[in-house]
């Protein structure tokens, strides 16, 4: 062999494709098949050549250069990258009754009676990336992040030998490929093994170590981590090369990507059911944990269609497998108390593994649910954990109940603040009637306040809300935004002035120093000024969580809006909003019934400035930023099929006909609803005009 530097420019260049060729292939039969074609030695001896040659020809540098595999430069702070299309996640069932009610609802909302052929995959336990490449080239990869926003993770994708850095020339010019990165059981061990012996942390499970792997700011420590993925979606695409979820995966294929070969085409529900139980069976010998097998309507034009509700497909469902068991002795029943002073009972456990996770506590729901079940202190219990939520406790070992235990009394006063705790009728749940002076209520507020989809504080834990509470720093959320000013100067106080200075001095406490509480204030500086869902969800209202406080910001636009009506109790628009019911419209006009609730609001908006929520407009549509009706029967579209195609083209839809309605589309049969919009005298259309207006 030549020496590198012998190389002319056209040798140099043929070489290194070889050399890119004949290490993706060992790196193939390596991580793909488990099947090294190469010594280390000899695998070695490549990639030096490979490292030599470049270092000579710099601009010979191919884009799927094996060199390109080894993580590069630190970060400091993972940089954002904004989906182009967001990342959703998926409703979850946990029976093949709950499948068989998504296939019909597929069928309602398509109006059709034939078959419809679902594509069945495994669902892998480990975290979801988005790659993307244009013209071929894989430029930047994403974690999913809150589906919105994620990070950048370029870098430490680029260390995981499966993922294709380039593809066929054929290939969607641009192309976002997305699916699950994950550690297979025997690399997860291994980690562990390995951390322990260097007395460093330990993983809970596979998929925590995968999340510990990847978002790593040293894509080094990334590349030394055993790392695997499977590809399983796309996000943006400039021209979609296949029909069905089926094809694209043997796109997928063509262009490098691992796909599971446990993915299966059902044609029935018996098939359905018949590919889970034998899932079931075969998962614990599976070298990856799955937690599931997720079912997507196999035609995309179908899935088109369907399109989506707020956070998921309307054409793919998650079929969870059933809960993982343990048995384990109640220690003791505590109560907690909640953001809205529900209590909570909650059993202290003897530690216990459930399914490869350490348990020491788990709920017990609600009062009736211990009375029912009779779940007593010093009882041996089943507990069980089943995906991401939190541990419960199902079922009491009568016969292994000790003679002397006694029946568990729920109290009747808040164990917190020793207000009375009461029950309304037909209410499971027992409340402290303590308000905001109950401090277990006032700190679970501010930790909903600063929590991730609130106003996302960093460096204000839940453990740092409770010292702070605790310590009379913080005791409503105004207080956050005057942290800084009553803190004093974080410079060191010199003993001369010790006697004036009478600053809290964050940055003395314990575990804190003069760079986190600068920090810390950085962070909150920068909330000062927060979009108007955000505002609305971290003012914790009873029953609002995000998905509600956007839909009140996109119908009401300003805060002051939503305040004014909610506080005159005028409900007429708040009632027709689809997807706000009566009960929650009750919760929110309380909510700002509440003389204490508005003074909070009130002290707040000396700090911080809500923004007005503009609505996003899809200008050309005749519907954008409309309010419409439907009555009646369509004849070509279901009525679920024309809201979401509605609201696709800008339209709000509400559910009965006011003053703030524009269109009323009338079908066959149209009763009270047509006849008020005549009243009223708002303009009507048939379902063809409202066809023509949202093709
Ligand atoms: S499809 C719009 N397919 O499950 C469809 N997800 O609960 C989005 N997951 O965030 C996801 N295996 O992290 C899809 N074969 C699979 C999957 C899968 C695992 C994860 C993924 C997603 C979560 C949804």
């Amino acid at each position: 062999m030549k020496d590198a530097k012998e190389l002319t420019r056209e040798e140099a260049e043929k070489e290194l494709a070889e050399l890119a060729a004949k290490i993706a292939k060992a790196d193939n039969a390596y991580y793909q098949n488990d099947a090294p074609d190469l010594t280390d030695a000899e695998y070695d001896a490549l990639k030096h050549r490979n490292s030599a040659i470049e270092a000579l020809f710099p601009d010979l540098v191919r884009a799927d250069s094996p060199s390109k595999r080894v993580g590069s430069a630190v970060q400091s702070k993972f940089n954002k990258i904004e989906h182009r299309f967001p990342m959703l996640s998926l409703g979850d069932v946990f029976s093949i009754e709950e499948v068989d009610d998504f296939v019909l609802g597929v069928k309602r909302f398509l109006n059709t009676a034939e078959n419809i052929d679902f594509m069945a995959e495994p669902k892998i336990d480990g975290l979801s990336f988005s790659a993307r490449y244009e013209n071929g080239v894989f430029v930047s990869g994403a974690t999913r992040g809150d589906g919105v926003v994620g990070e950048d993770i370029t870098e430490n994708l680029k260390t995981i030998k499966q993922l294709p850095l380039t593809l066929p020339v054929d290939a969607p010019k641009i192309m976002e490929v997305r699916g699950e990165v994950y550690m297979a059981k025997r690399d997860f061990l291994a980690l562990n093994e390995k951390n322990t012996a260097e007395k460093k942390k330990l993983f809970a499970n596979p998929r925590n170590a995968a999340a510990g792997s990847l978002r790593q700011l040293d894509p080094k420590v990334t590349a030394e981590r055993k790392l695997s993925l499977w590809a399983y979606t796309w996000g943006e695409v400039s021209e979609r090369q296949w029909q069905t979820q089926e094809q694209f995966f043997d796109k997928l294929k063509a262009w490098g990507f691992p796909t599971n070969p446990l993915n299966k085409v059902c044609h029935t529900l018996t098939e359905i059911e018949e590919n889970f139980k034998q899932m079931m069976n075969i998962r614990a010998d599976l070298p990856y944990d799955i937690d599931g097998i997720v079912y997507k309507v196999n035609s995309i034009e179908l899935q088109n269609r369907l399109g989506f509700l707020t956070r998921t497909p309307r054409w793919a469902i998650a079929h969870k497998f059933p809960a993982e068991q343990a048995i384990t002795r109640i220690n003791d029943i505590r109560i907690q108390v909640g953001r809205t002073g529900a209590l909570t009972p909650v059993a202290d456990l003897e530690p216990v593994n459930v399914g490869g996770v350490l348990v020491s506590h788990a709920t017990l729901h609600n009062e009736d649910e211990i009375k029912r079940k009779d779940f007593r202190i010093g009882d041996m219990v089943v507990v069980q954990r089943a995906g991401d939520v939190i541990p419960q406790v199902v079922e009491v070992k009568l016969d292994k109940r000790p003679a002397n235990s006694k029946p568990y009394e729920f109290p009747t006063v808040c164990p917190e603040c020793g207000a009375h705790a009461i029950r309304e009728e037909d209410e499971a749940i027992r409340r402290c009637t303590g308000g905001l002076t109950c401090p277990a209520q006032a700190k679970e507020r501010l930790k909903h306040f600063v929590s991730k989809d609130a106003f996302d504080i960093v460096g204000l834990g839940d453990k740092v809300i409770e010292e702070f509470f605790d310590d009379g720093i913080l005791h409503s959320p105004a207080d956050i935004f005057t942290l800084e000013e009553r803190n004093g100067s974080t410079a060191p106080m010199l003993d001369l002035f010790a006697a004036v200075d009478s600053g809290l001095h964050i940055e003395r406490r314990q575990g804190w120093g003069k760079l986190s509480a600068e920090k810390l204030f950085a962070a909150i500086k920068n909330r000062r000024q927060i979009s108007m869902p955000r505002f609305i969800y971290a003012l914790g209202i009873p029953q609002v969580g995000s998905a509600t406080a956007l839909l009140l910001a996109k119908n009401y636009n300003t805060f002051d809006n939503l305040q004014a009506d909610m506080c005159a109790r005028e409900t007429a628009k708040l009632v027709t909003i689809d997807g706000i019911g009566a009960e929650m419209a009750k919760d929110i006009v309380e909510f700002f019934g509440e003389e204490h609730n508005l003074k909070v609001i009130e002290n707040l908006r000396k700090y911080v400035t809500v923004e007005d929520y503009v609505n996003e407009e899809i200008t050309d549509s005749p519907l954008s930023g409309k309010t419409v009706v439907f009555t009646g029967t369509l004849e070509k579209l279901t009525r679920a099929e024309a809201k979401s195609l509605a609201q696709k083209f800008g339209a709000k839809v509400a559910g009965s006909v006011s003053n703030h309605t524009d269109y009323v589309i009338v079908g066959a049969n149209a009763g009270s609803k047509a006849k008020k919009a005549a009243e009223l005298g708002i303009k009507t259309l048939s379902e063809d005009e409202f066809a023509e207006m949202v093709k």
